[in-house]
Order: C-alpha cells, then structure tokens, then sequence
C-alpha cells in the first residue's frame, strides 16, 4: 500500500539513488540535487518551508515528493500563475522511479498529497500549484487525472495547474 514517509536518515538513500527513464530526465532535476537544494532553502532565513518525503509502497521506496509552502506577497508563486499573491503550495518535485511507472501507484500517492496539502501543514492557503515542462504530456495526462487544472500561464517555462480546496 502506497504511504508517504517523512524525509529520513532511513531513507534519504533510497530515494537519491531512485531514477526516471532515459528520455525523462529532462523534466525535473535529479533527487540529489532536489536534496541538495531543499537543504540551502532550509538555511535561509526567508526560505520558505518545505515538506520533503518519500514515496514508499509497504517499506519499499518507489518515488519522491518535494512540497513548498510560499507565502503571500510579491515574491508568491501565486502571482507567476496569475492569482492575487496569495500564499499558496508548490509541488516543486514529484516522480516515480522508473521501475515503477505506469502501475497506478503515482496516482496513489498524489492523492496522499493532496490530502495532506488539505490539513494546511505549513500555513493556511486555499490553492495548490504545480508545473511541468510543456513536452512532458504523460504529465500532462497524469496531472489532469489526479484533479489539477490548467492555468493558461507559464512560468519558467512550465505549464502552471492549480487544485482549489
Ligand atoms: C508522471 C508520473 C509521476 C506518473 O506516475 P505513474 O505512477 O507512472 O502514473 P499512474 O500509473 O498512477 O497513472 C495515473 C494516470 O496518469 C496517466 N498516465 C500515466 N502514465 C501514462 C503514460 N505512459 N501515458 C499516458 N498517460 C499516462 C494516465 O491518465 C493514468 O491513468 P490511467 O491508468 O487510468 O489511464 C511518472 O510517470 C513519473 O515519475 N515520470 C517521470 C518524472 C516526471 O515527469 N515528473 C514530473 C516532473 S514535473
């Protein structure tokens, strides 16, 4: 059964040595730097929080899931996708380790976090986000499924959905 599991000494391993198809590195950066980055935010002083875990099913690590909590103002992911600036979620990370791609279990474990978005861990908002790079249509397809509307906006080059709660 697919679980979302905490960032930990027990896992961190597993889940940076977890890897995409071929073709779909190009779609999001490698789980060591996600780690890597995730640390540097957790060292400033106006980082925003950050909710890193891996995505196990039973005790087996098959994929990972980096969450951000931007609060309002102009620097609000919010505004990039057209909203008012509000403080909002970001998905900045979320992939399936190749070997299991394609097994319903992706689906599984967004529906975790939205859930887990729902209880507003880290701050109060009404909005999730999250992006992908325009090519990536199993994305596109995978995103759609689990809720997640289209913006009409870009940022960065990736194509901004959003989920209301
Ligand atoms: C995108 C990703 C997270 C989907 O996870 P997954 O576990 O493979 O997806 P699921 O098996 O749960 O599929 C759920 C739905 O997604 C869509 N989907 C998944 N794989 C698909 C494929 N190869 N082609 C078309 N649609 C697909 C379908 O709508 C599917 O529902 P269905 O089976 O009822 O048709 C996974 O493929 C992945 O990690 N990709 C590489 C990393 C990546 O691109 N991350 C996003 C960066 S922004």
């Amino acid at each position: 059964m697919i679980n979302l599991q905490p960032l930990s000494w027990d896992n961190y391993v597993a889940v940076y040595q977890l890897q995409v198809e071929e073709h779909q590195k190009g779609y999001l950066a490698p789980n060591y730097a996600s780690l890597a980055e995730a640390y540097l935010m957790s060292k400033e002083a106006d980082g925003c929080p950050q909710a890193l875990f891996a995505i196990c099913n039973n005790a087996e690590v098959v994929g990972f899931a980096m969450i951000d909590y931007i609060p309002s103002g102009e620097g609000s992911y919010a505004n990039y996708a057209g909203g008012d600036g509000e403080a909002c979620y970001y998905l900045s990370r979320f992939m399936l380790d190749k070997r299991f791609q394609g097994q319903g279990l992706g689906k599984s474990a967004m529906d975790l976090i939205i859930d887990y978005v729902k209880t507003r861990p880290l701050g109060e908002t009404a909005s999730f986000y999250t992006s992908f790079k325009p090519e990536n249509e199993v994305m596109r397809k995978f995103i759609a499924k689990c809720g997640f509307v289209e913006t009409g906006k870009i940022n960065q080059g990736e194509v901004i959905t959003k989920i209301m709660f």
